[in-house]
């Protein structure tokens, strides 16, 4: 049987109110290219789960989601239950690990129509591609706690930067650079000041360019890359990150362009040993969960990166369509963009805006 199957991990907060409003789409457009497309879902990866259970996925999380072809995930986080680092670090930590999902591919885009926060920026001005790595750099396991409870207490946590995870996410940025048509290659760094990993990333950019003549490679420090990021956002095309700079910049990026409830982001496997976990950049936003007014078009054009992923770039393509459409209708938009449509309405109207 050949069919594609998906497992579905709504989260918290309102990873369960746009998930299903994803679900909408993809069924919707499955069924007009004829995709035979299955959907599990699982309650765990959850901070609910986590009270019932005391963890926040059952032993066998993997033999359960591991033979699937992708993971639509929503968000995880309760923070007045479960402290952030437990249950981000025994759910979606875990999928990018274990699944070895080394990139997070982040789209930032001013799409048509979408009120800007830059003066006078214009669709085609805000166009980029983060590439995050995703399972080494800052987020490490490594370090730990000395003379805990004493005035001598100690925390440490090592960045760690292997020249197989360096290398290949970088390839994979040189490589998506290649295919557009700015070719252009930027470099996020903090060399000046963290004396040991950065220069090595740095070193390892500097000797990948070689084998990319064609590419315009630059780099600049973290701190100065936010100020341009605001100030001259057209400057940028792919964007290539550790894990942490990576993580400031995709919400960064989107917020420049509009709201960050609209991006979404893929967490792959290129090799395709693993599947591929597509989520919104977003969290579970406890502030306006269980109000239906969340924007579910992060969790939407995550659902087209899926299918992109997947081999069906034609839905996909009809999906980010009919994306744009909606976001040029103000009466669609949701809070986050001024508008007043509530999550269901906005979900239904990119479903029927399908060609
Ligand atoms: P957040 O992204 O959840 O929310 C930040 C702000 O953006 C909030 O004001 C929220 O209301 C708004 N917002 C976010 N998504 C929106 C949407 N779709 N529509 C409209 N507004 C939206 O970030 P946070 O507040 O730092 O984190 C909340 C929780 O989510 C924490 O537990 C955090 O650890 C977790 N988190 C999870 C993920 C993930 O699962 N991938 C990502 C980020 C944060
Ligand atoms: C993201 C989130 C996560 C990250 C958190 C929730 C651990 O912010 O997906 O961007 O830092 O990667
Ligand atoms: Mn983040």
């Amino acid at each position: 049987d050949n069919h594609l199957k998906i497992a579905v991990i709504p989260g918290d907060g309102i990873g369960k109110e746009v998930v299903p409003e994803g679900l909408r789409v993809l069924e919707a457009v499955a069924k007009r290219h004829n995709i035979d497309m299955r959907f599990d879902e699982f309650d765990f990866a959850s901070c609910d789960y986590f009270q019932k259970h005391g963890q926040m996925m059952p032993d066998d999380w993997k033999e359960q989601v591991g033979g699937h072809d992708a993971l639509f995930f929503g968000a995880v986080g309760w923070p007045e239950t479960v402290p952030d680092h437990v249950s981000l670090w025994g759910s979606l930590i875990q999928f990018r690990r274990e699944f070895d999902q080394y990139i997070s591919l982040r789209p930032a885009r001013l799409m048509p129509g979408v009120p800007c926060p830059l003066v006078g920026r214009e669709p085609g001005d805000i166009d980029m591609m983060i590439v995050r790595e995703n399972t080494e750099g800052e987020y490490s396991s490594i370090g730990g706690k000395m003379f805990a409870g004493t005035p001598r207490e100690v925390v440490l946590q090592e960045t760690v930067m292997s020249r197989i995870g360096v290398d290949r996410v970088l390839k994979y940025a040189f490589e998506l650079a290649a295919t557009r048509p700015r070719a252009k290659l930027t470099s996020a760094t903090k060399s000046n000041g963290i004396s040991i990993t950065m220069p090595y990333w740095d070193e390892r950019v500097a000797e990948m360019a070689k084998d990319y003549p064609g590419i315009s490679v630059d780099k600049y420090h973290i701190d100065i890359l936010t100020a341009h990021f605001v100030l001259n956002p057209d400057k940028f095309d792919v964007v290539v990150a550790s894990n942490l700079f990576g993580d400031i910049l995709s919400d960064l990026g989107p917020a420049c362009a509009g709201t960050i409830g609209i991006a979404p982001s893929g967490n792959i496997n290129p090799e395709r040993e693993f599947p591929s976990l597509f989520e919104p950049v977003h969290g579970s936003a406890p502030d306006i969960a269980s109000q239906g007014i969340a924007n579910p078009i992060g969790q939407i054009w995550a659902g087209a990166m899926m299918l992109d992923h997947l081999g069906h770039a034609e839905a996909a393509s009809d999906i980010m369509r009919a994306i744009e459409r909606i976001l040029s209708e103000p009466a669609m938009r949701t809070r986050d963009l001024g508008g007043q449509a509530d999550t269901q309405m906005c979900g239904k109207s990119v479903a029927d805006a399908l060609d």
